[in-house]
């Protein structure tokens, strides 16, 4: 049977060379099935803001957004570690609310851990929430709750000054004690940089192959999300036309009277 993840498994698989297996999950039927797939760790990003709920970014995502969403795949009992994203305005007006929000997202909805964008500047609040034995884990470079600040959705640290406070942010995040680190959007050879250096493992989206694991968010990888298509997504199903079919074709059943049979009806 497989056993219960813990932070403890990716401290040991970043030195034991074994890559880290993440992708995002907002819903009980999703995260049964994935967890059945043996997923190391389950995100429950504020992406739901975009990808469930059809924001155009994850800056209106609430706490109580997050709580639902972080019960929901809670109550499939997941093996794989689970951490839930602290959203826009949760914890960067003072260290009390912080660690106020943090501490919901594991006592009433089950996650294990907490995600917080941010490098220097975010430094203390990690430390204050890894205070309360609550393991964080950071998130740097394409920030996408910073998106106005970085004028859209766009590669950061491609210049040598943009690298060199990436790596700032990275070591920073460690320091504040942090117990892995998303690298979002740079450049494959500054994530293998940062990867070489840390040694917290490195979780990259859009930072090439070198990273200590890889994230992605579950409706790109389904085909599910038509909206945008980042260049660093690898679709590996297309569920969208199948879902169509299957609703035509009960549209087309109940208009035709084909369904229901006898077979799904009651004596
Ligand atoms: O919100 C999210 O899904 C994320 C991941 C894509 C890293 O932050």
């Amino acid at each position: 049977m497989q056993k219960k993840k813990t932070v403890l498994d990716f401290q040991r698989m970043k030195a034991e060379g074994e890559r880290i297996a993440v992708l995002t999950c907002y819903d009980y039927p999703t995260a049964a099935i994935m967890d059945g797939c043996g997923i190391d760790i389950i995100l429950i990003g504020d992406s739901a803001g975009v990808v469930v709920a059809g924001y155009d970014n994850t800056l209106p995502v609430t706490m109580d957004e997050m709580i639902y969403h972080t019960k929901a795949v809670m109550r499939a009992q997941p093996k794989a570690f689970v951490v839930a994203d602290l959203p826009f305005l949760s914890y960067q007006i003072d260290l009390a609310g912080a660690r106020l929000n943090a501490g919901r997202l594991i006592k009433e909805a089950g996650a294990a851990a907490v995600k917080i964008e941010g490098g220097v500047n975010i430094a203390e609040t990690i430390a204050a929430i890894t205070a309360m034995d609550i393991p964080v884990m950071g998130h740097i470079g394409l920030t996408p709750q910073s998106l106005h600040r970085m004028g859209g959705f766009k590669v950061q640290g491609k210049s040598e000054q943009q690298a060199e406070k990436l790596l700032e942010d990275a070591r920073a995040v460690e320091r504040a004690g942090a117990f892995a680190v998303v690298l979002e959007g740079i450049p494959m050879g500054l994530a293998g940089k940062i990867t070489a250096e840390l040694s917290i493992p490195t979780i990259g989206i859009g930072a090439g192959p070198s990273c200590d694991g890889q994230v992605l968010v579950l409706h790109d990888i389904l085909g599910l999300c038509s909206k945008y298509s980042p260049k660093f997504v690898k679709r590996y199903a297309e569920l969208t036309p199948v879902i169509a079919e299957a609703v035509s074709s009960y549209i087309a059943d109940v208009k035709g009277g084909t369904f229901p049979e006898e077979r799904h009806s009651f004596k």
